[in-house]
């Protein structure tokens, strides 16, 4: 038995935050987020949608380039930091409004590194159950409901977005998924967090004076510690499965930062044409992001059958990972 990705989807919201749309919000400047990371503009959701819009719309896409119906779905996953609510999961309601009525849903919580552990999970639970056949993988965010638009040092690093990969069991052994390296440590959670709103410290009027339920960061904690931890996740994959690095057509990085990703690739010794990136249009949109990248490399004709692909991420928990593709 092997998987393949039959379909991929995203959904971007139409309004564009520019960084001058920015510099009437805080104090801030285009020149300084252009320099500190990359970012030029970000998408930004109406109030009134929720992350599971942004997630139907990204897995119907993906379904109709897989040219399958929802009903066809064995098991759907949503990865995501803004659920819709704390309960019922997003990936239930996204059931409802693309009518999956055959699938088992869950959300997975990994922050920024959601896409590949759900890949991982995904691949896992298809080739353990003969009986299922379709998996939808969905990394959704709507950042832009846990920014504090007055913290310059977080808000202009974040959009909204969402992306889907639609993963499908072949009857040949060929596996896309060749090979993968996840990891965590939660000795580090408090670096990139959201203090209130769960059991340890519960909604109450105290939290939100206090604005706990915005994310706070400790930006440069994170950047050396996802520098690290995405080169070591990368390496140990690409040994693992006796691939070189000039064989990579893309590493396809969380898109937190191009000075992360830059630096990340010149330590892995991956030329910087064969690093994709859009954080310049879209920011850091948590879980959805590599799927972004992978959708506009597929709708983009960007790779042919038997290149590499290598995804990798690092976010709140920490955790991070690696996952080599053979497309
Ligand atoms: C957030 C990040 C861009 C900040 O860059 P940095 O070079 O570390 O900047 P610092 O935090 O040291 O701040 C430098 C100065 O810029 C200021 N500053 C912060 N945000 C600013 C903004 N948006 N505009 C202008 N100035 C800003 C700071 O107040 C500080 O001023 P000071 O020197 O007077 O105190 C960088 O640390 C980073 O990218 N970290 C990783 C974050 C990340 O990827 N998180 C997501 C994980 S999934």
């Amino acid at each position: 038995m092997g998987i393949r990705i039959a379909g991929t989807g995203s959904y971007l919201p139409e309004k564009v935050l520019t960084n001058s749309d920015l510099e009437k919000i805080v104090e801030t400047t285009d020149e300084w987020i252009c320099t500190r990371t990359g970012i030029k503009e970000r998408r930004i959701a109406e109030a009134n949608v929720p992350t599971s819009d942004l997630a139907a719309k990204a897995a119907e896409a993906a379904l109709a380039m897989a040219g399958i119906g929802a009903e066809q779905l064995n098991a759907m996953s949503v990865a995501s930091i803004t659920q819709d609510k704390i309960f019922p999961s997003t990936a239930c309601i996204v059931q409802r409004k693309i009518k999956a009525s055959n699938a088992f849903c869950f959300d997975l919580q990994a922050a920024c590194s959601g896409l590949l552990y759900s890949l991982e999970v995904a691949k896992s639970i298809l080739l353990t159950h003969p009986e299922y056949k379709y998996f939808m993988v969905i990394g959704a965010e709507k950042l832009s409901s846990i920014v504090d638009w007055q913290d310059r040092s977080t808000c202009v690093l974040f959009g909204d977005g969402a992306a889907a990969i639609l993963l499908e069991k072949t009857e040949d052994d060929e596996n896309c998924f060749i090979g993968s390296k996840l990891g965590s440590d939660g000795n580090y959670a408090d670096i990139l967090q959201i203090q209130a709103g769960g059991s340890d410290t519960p909604a109450s009027h105290e939290t939100v004076d206090k604005k706990m339920h915005f994310m706070k960061m400790d930006g440069q904690a994170v950047f050396k510690l996802a520098v690290n931890a995405m080169v070591g996740a990368c390496r140990e994959t690409m040994e693992k499965c006796g691939v070189h690095p000039s064989q990579i057509k893309w590493l396809v990085p969380h898109q937190a930062n191009y000075r992360i990703l830059k630096t990340v690739a010149a330590k892995l010794d991956i030329s910087e044409e064969n690093v994709y990136m859009n954080v310049h249009k879209f920011g850091n949109t948590s879980a959805a992001s590599i799927g972004l990248c992978i959708d506009e490399i597929v709708r983009g004709g960007k790779i042919q059958k038997g290149e590499y692909m290598l995804l990798t991420a690092f976010g709140g928990g920490l955790t991070w990972g690696a996952t080599l593709v053979k497309w």
